[in-house]
């Protein structure tokens, strides 16, 4: 792994391996082949950060399975409630599918707390989320998060498809804020 990383004058340390992901992402195929084998489960990933642990996982899945992708918007509401969170480009009806929701971070959980009523309005057969990484301590909004890569202390992350101001996706790894170390 390479050293230290600039971005924006902010300093990134390396945190977690190419190989430790890979690992991680292998196994996680697995159980997920184990647990959805027959059942035909349709993955959405939800962009951007997402996009480079649905591709790693989507390959490792050695069962028949589909995958669509969209991109949530966040916008304010008309009424007292503020935001409401908004699908874009959920083309496939998900009534009575098995779907697994694949997100690259959970942080305070707001949006997929927001999100989720929309889906289970729908009717899947099953619904679960599947996460690359974990952050549970600045967690304000109650998700449940069925399957976890790496449960991680309450850092700034990026790599791996997470950014920090648009940048730092194209990162192999995963690396940490410095001056939150
Ligand atoms: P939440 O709604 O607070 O759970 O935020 C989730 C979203 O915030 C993630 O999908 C990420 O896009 C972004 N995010 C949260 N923590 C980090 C981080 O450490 N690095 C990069 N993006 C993050
Ligand atoms: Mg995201």
């Amino acid at each position: 792994m390479s050293s230290t990383i600039t971005l924006q004058d902010k300093e990134f340390v390396p945190f977690i391996s190419e190989q430790e992901i890979t690992e991680k992402i292998k196994t996680l195929a697995t159980q997920l082949a184990k647990d959805y084998d027959g059942k035909k489960p349709l993955f959405i990933a939800i962009l951007n950060g997402s996009f480079m642990f649905a591709a790693a996982l989507f390959k490792e899945l050695a069962i028949e399975a589909e995958i669509s992708f969209i991109k949530l918007a966040s916008y304010k509401g008309t009424k007292s409630t503020g935001h409401v969170i908004t699908a874009i480009g959920l083309d496939t009806d998900i009534t009575d599918r098995h779907v697994i929701i694949l997100e690259d971070i959970i942080d305070t959980g707001k949006t997929l707390h927001s999100f989720l009523p929309q889906l289970y309005n729908q009717h899947p057969a099953s619904l679960k989320i599947a996460v690359l990484l974990d952050k549970p301590e600045p967690r304000k909004f109650d998700v449940p998060v069925h399957y976890v890569c790496f449960t991680i202390p309450n850092k700034f992350v990026l790599g791996f498809g997470l950014d920090f101001d648009g940048f730092g996706r194209n990162i192999k790894e995963i690396y940490k804020l410095k001056e939150d170390e």
